[in-house]
């Protein structure tokens, strides 16, 4: 794939990464002060963009709600603290209520849900963390009620990413039959469209082991099977359970979804990997379906999230206006990953604009323009219908 010139440049980026001293020998510093962000992975990848959300210390955020027991007054329900009214929140993050009651009804070839599913933002809230009482933690929360499931959403407004990497320092407890994910999402053309989607999820489903996640470029089955090329189910590092704090991490680069938990490569497809613009989506949630399982009635699932940082592109204008590295470098580039201080990042010295054309020269040899689909989802938009699960369609909204 690599032509010889490609793998010249390539040895040069990966040296140089290697080259980095120890994590704090670096220059703290502010984002104004940074042109563009290089990541940590063998072939470094730059961004324009990041954004650092801290739940550790919300103390008089806290609020830790009784679960609503009525599937209107979920969706209806206003946010549990005023940190979701704060712009450091709404500028980037958009609390959902939409429901799958229209999925339900439309098509049960593309989603095999056996629940009501609405989701609330009474579920989203700010608590303390139970064993380490002095800091606080956000929550996702999915309920089990006699009649339907709550469940819990936030997505990124912008549905211009275009190219990230994405962390998050989490957790999942509770009952099984729930899914809680990290995951970007484009909306397919059609709501029956799914061989359109684009997606790349870190997916933790409570009836796995707690050793396993589940990674996928979707979607991850045809009409006649599943696509194990699309999906990875994989055993965390270090005797690692998603029941413990871990940080959680996905690049998404052109041609590969690549993810990472606590800093060790874990998997990486590049088959039907995501290529257009699109959104960044957390949730927690479960349907009854064959993907998610059914909880118990009155059970809860969590996920809890310490923090999220991102690195990243976007194509929206104002991100685009705001972006200081153009095509031809990036004077003062900066990294997140060597920093000795979380969320804050430190000066690289000594990359120079050369380095960084060399590399993005190295990209557009490796990856070409991108933008072609996969054979698979070819064929199977020929094809049509598909059997059985589609655990989630997000464009299915109460309006
Ligand atoms: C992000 O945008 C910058 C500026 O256009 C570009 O140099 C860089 O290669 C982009 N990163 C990725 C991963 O495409
Ligand atoms: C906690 O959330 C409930 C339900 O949304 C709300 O009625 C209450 O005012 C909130 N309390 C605080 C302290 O924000
Ligand atoms: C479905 O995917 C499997 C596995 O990739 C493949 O062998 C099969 O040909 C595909 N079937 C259709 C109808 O696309
Ligand atoms: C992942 O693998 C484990 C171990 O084989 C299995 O128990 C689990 O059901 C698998 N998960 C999925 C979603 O296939
Ligand atoms: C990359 O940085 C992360 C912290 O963001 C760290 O956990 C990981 O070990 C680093 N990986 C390499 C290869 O240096």
């Amino acid at each position: 794939m690599l032509t010889d010139s490609a793998w010249g440049l390539a040895i040069v980026c990966a040296a140089t990464s290697m080259a980095a001293v120890a994590q704090g020998a670096y220059t703290l510093t502010t984002d104004s002060k940074c042109d563009c962000y290089k990541t940590n992975a063998t072939a470094a990848n730059y961004f324009s963009h990041h954004e650092f959300f801290d739940f550790r210390s919300l103390h008089k955020y806290v609020n830790v709600t009784k679960p609503i027991n009525d599937f209107d007054g979920n969706a209806e329900a206003p946010p549990t603290s005023p940190y979701f009214l704060r712009p450091e929140f709404t500028e980037t993050w958009d609390i959902q209520n939409w429901d799958n009651k229209a999925l339900m009804k439309e098509d049960e070839d593309v989603n095999d849900a056996t629940m009501r599913m609405v989701n609330s933002p009474n579920n989203i809230y700010i608590e303390h963390d139970k064993q380490n009482p002095q800091t606080t933690h956000l929550t996702l929360r999915t309920v089990r009620h006699a009649k339907f499931q709550s469940a819990a959403e936030i997505e990124s407004l912008s549905k211009g990413f275009q190219f990230l990497s994405v962390r998050m320092q989490a957790r999942t407890t509770g009952a099984h039959g729930a899914v809680t994910a990290m995951f970007t999402y484009r909306d397919p053309p059609r709501v029956d469209d799914i061989v359109s989607v684009q997606e790349a999820d870190l997916e933790i489903l409570t009836r796995d082991p707690p050793t396993r996640v589940q990674y996928t470029n979707q979607p991850a089955w045809n009409e006649t099977s599943d696509i194990p090329e699309a999906t990875r189910n994989v055993t965390l590092p270090g005797g690692l359970r998603w029941t413990d704090w871990a940080d959680y991490r996905m690049d998404w680069t052109p041609g590969a979804s690549t993810w990472y938990v606590d800093g060790h490569e874990v998997a990486r497809i590049k088959f039907q990997a995501p290529r257009d613009p699109l959104q960044v989506i957390f949730n927690a949630w479960s349907d009854g379906g064959s993907w998610s399982g059914r909880m118990p009635v009155g059970s809860e699932a969590f996920l809890q999230i310490r923090w999220v940082e991102m690195v990243y592109n976007n194509t929206d204008p104002d991100k685009q206006a705001s972006a200081k590295a153009s095509d031809g470098g990036c004077s003062k580039v900066c990294s997140i990953d060597e920093t000795s201080e979380l969320g804050r990042p430190v000066l690289l010295e000594g990359a120079a604009n050369t380095l960084v054309a060399a590399v993005s020269a190295c990209m557009v040899g490796r990856y070409g323009s991108g933008g072609e689909i996969s054979p698979g989802a070819n064929f199977l938009a020929l094809h049509g219908r598909v059997k059985s699960k589609w655990p989630k369609i997000r464009n299915i909204r109460k309006s």
